[in-house]
């Protein structure tokens, strides 16, 4: 591969300072990086800091254009393999999502034709403020992707998502949409959007999604016949499960779903057919990707069921492992004699085991486990009890489910590959590899 071309936009805000380690990191591994500083962005590091460590030219304005000879930006936003925004800050999600293009960094975006990868930071309230949140919902369903924000304490004291997530987090999020032959989301066409089931009932795919050869969002590093899961199909579960106690009530997990759903979306991106079961989130969908919701353990087990079969399968679901026996019709009221009323449980369906044993069983079946200790020989154990091929084992005691990266550890009977902790995108796109050459392996695939 040529030595691959970031073209990062430095926005304002106070995290721009770590824009100067993200170049610095991507400068160290040889990577050419240019860059471009919003006019708010030059308040808090300056062109000739970036200069210096890019060692480039840094572009600020429009004008520093005009001498289109040598640099239109038309190409200077087109000669990058990679856009990066880092800090995106809510107004340049706000410009980028209303494709208004009135300077330099703005006008880039709406001009490029390569993938782009946004890193936002701003205040806690500005983040989860509903613009905002439909500012990020658009640009992703464009085909943008948007990091999640760090969560911790901010430079203006409160306490929340939006920080901008650490520098080697955005690197390893660029090394590995780079070094794979995978696109970020949402590029040219997705993954297919027609996923071939008995049941009536299927979802019609969102209008965000793409459809081969559609010009939707941003394009690929590869064709759709040269993916890696191009031929394919994928059925994941993912979420947490409800069990409906009453009307109001539920037994749940902190499942947020989010492991799960950035694998869905790295499967459609390497060109799978994928299938996502999933509990109860309130994520979007990713590009390319067939939905179907479900509440219950019980429904869940019906869906991935009729899901079937499959070339491989990924249990992602944090399925409750109890249900209530009785589900009371009416809300169950307090009746003031301090009495607690009985809750009788019921075993769930064990849905990856199940699968493991029917007839159905996909040729690659993969696991999870959310361990906290002994995280290796918990996998080990589960590996022979579900029967299934893989367990990635998730190590949740440094930072518990919700989080917005993992440090996983791949349990199989050939041993076991452990990972460095990364977002949990990158976690994504590295299993994807990693099942394209298992499957590969087993049975290649035809040449179109
Ligand atoms: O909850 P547990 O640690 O047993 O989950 C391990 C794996 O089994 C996960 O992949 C999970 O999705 C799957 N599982 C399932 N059905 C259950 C419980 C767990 O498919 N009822």
């Amino acid at each position: 591969m040529n030595t691959p071309r970031i073209l990062l936009i430095v926005g304002g805000g106070i995290a721009a300072y770590k824009s100067i380690e993200l170049v610095r990191l991507l400068r160290k591994s040889g990577m050419i990086v240019r860059c471009v500083i919003t006019r708010a962005g030059e308040q808090f590091v300056t062109p000739l800091t970036l200069a210096a460590l890019s060692e480039n030219k840094v572009y600020t304005n429009l004008f520093d254009l005009k001498d289109e000879v040598e640099m239109g930006h038309i190409q200077l936003s087109r000669e990058a393999d990679l856009v990066v925004v880092a800090p995106a800050t809510a107004d340049l999600l706000a410009k980028m999502a209303a494709g208004i293009a009135d300077d330099l960094a703005t006008t880039l975006l709406l001009a490029t034709d390569k993938p782009v990868l946004a890193a936002p930071a701003m205040n806690v309230r500005m983040w989860l403020h509903p613009a905002t949140q439909r500012n990020v919902a658009t640009l992703r369903g464009d085909g943008v992707t948007v990091l999640d924000p760090d969560e911790g304490e901010m430079a203006c004291g409160e306490f929340g998502p939006g920080r901008l997530p650490e520098p080697a987090a955005i690197f390893a999020v660029i090394e590995a949409a780079l070094s794979s032959p995978l696109p970020l989301a949402g590029g040219v066409g997705g993954g297919p959007v027609s996923f071939s089931r008995s049941s009536a009932d299927m979802p019609s795919p969102s209008p965000s999604r793409g459809r081969e050869g559609d010009l939707v969002g941003q394009p690929d590093f590869a064709p759709a016949n040269h993916r890696p899961l191009h031929g394919r199909r994928i059925l994941i579960t993912a979420g947490p499960t409800h069990e409906p106690i009453d009307p109001v009530r539920y037994i749940a997990n902190r499942s947020s779903g989010k492991q799960g759903f950035a694998i869905a979306a790295a499967a459609a991106e390497a060109g799978a057919e994928v299938l996502l079961i999933a509990g109860p989130v309130p994520l979007p969908t990713p590009p390319g990707v067939i939905r179907v919701d479900v509440e219950t353990a019980v429904e869940m087990a019906e869906e991935v069921r009729q899901g079937l079969p499959v070339d491989a399968a990924i249990m992602v679901a944090a399925v409750a492992d109890w249900r209530a026996a009785d589900t009371s019709a009416q809300k169950i009221k307090k009746d003031g004699s301090g009495a607690v009323p009985p809750l009788a449980l019921a075993e769930n369906p064990d849905i990856l085991a199940g699968i493991a044993k029917s007839a159905d069983r996909p040729p690659l079946l993969i696991g999870f486990a959310a361990e906290t200790n002994d995280v290796i020989a918990h996998a080990e154990a589960k590996l022979a009890k579900k029967g299934c091929d893989w367990i990635v084992a998730n190590d949740v005691a440094a930072d518990p489910m919700g989080g917005e990266s993992n440090r996983v550890h791949i349990v199989s009977k050939n041993g076991i590959d452990s990972w460095d902790r990364l977002p949990k995108a990158a976690v994504a796109r590295k299993l994807m590899e990693k099942i394209a050459d298992e499957l590969d392996a087993r049975s290649p695939r035809q040449p179109d």
